[in-house]
């Protein structure tokens, strides 16, 4: 009989311990995410945590402010958005941002010679690159482009 009672009590003991570490788990795993939502919590307006949160319902953008309407882009603006397809890959033989040599003997045209074929446009470059770009803006451009080939021009004054 002490035998079958010992083993009566061994499985109470077993369901107790059972009982007691599912609910252990269930506690340790409630305090974890009410760390992380804590932890998530300390920093409310970083855009990358925003975004994690409500990625399924829109992507906050927080871009810069829109340019004011008629100022002036930046060279390295409009030669991204224009310039930079023929002239970073070299296609149709334009001179690439960088070859030094490439660009050597047309600095040595100057600023305002390149800036009058760059307007007029040249063999396979179109005028104005294709681009909107003001005089100044093409020639802030170019001062881009080419100062990062071996010029030295300096950026010209705003009209
Ligand atoms: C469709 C391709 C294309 C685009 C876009 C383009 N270029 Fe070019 N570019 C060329 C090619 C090709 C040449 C070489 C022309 C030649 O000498 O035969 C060239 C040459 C030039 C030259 C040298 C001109 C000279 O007198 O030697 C300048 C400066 C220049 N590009 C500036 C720009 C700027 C600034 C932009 C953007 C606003 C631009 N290009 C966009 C193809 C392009």
């Amino acid at each position: 009989m002490s035998a079958s009672t010992n083993s009566e009590f061994n499985f109470q003991k077993i369901i107790a311990w059972g009982l007691i570490i599912a609910l252990g788990s269930i506690a340790f795993v409630l305090l974890a995410i009410s760390i992380a939502r804590m932890a998530q919590g300390n920093k409310p307006l970083d855009p990358e945590a925003v975004n994690m949160r409500i990625a399924p319902v829109a992507a906050v953008k927080l871009a810069a402010p829109a340019a004011a309407a008629g100022a002036a882009r930046s060279g390295e603006q409009i030669y991204n958005a224009s310039c930079a397809a023929c002239h970073n890959t070299g296609v149709a033989n334009a001179p690439k941002l960088g070859d030094n040599a490439a660009w050597a003997p047309r600095i040595a045209l100057g600023l305002d010679g390149l800036l009058k074929s760059a307007i007029a446009g040249k063999n396979a470059m179109p005028p104005k690159g294709g681009s909107d770009a003001s005089d100044t803006e093409l020639a802030s451009t170019i001062v881009y482009l080419a100062n990062k080939s071996g010029a030295s021009f300096k950026e010209p004054a705003a009209k």
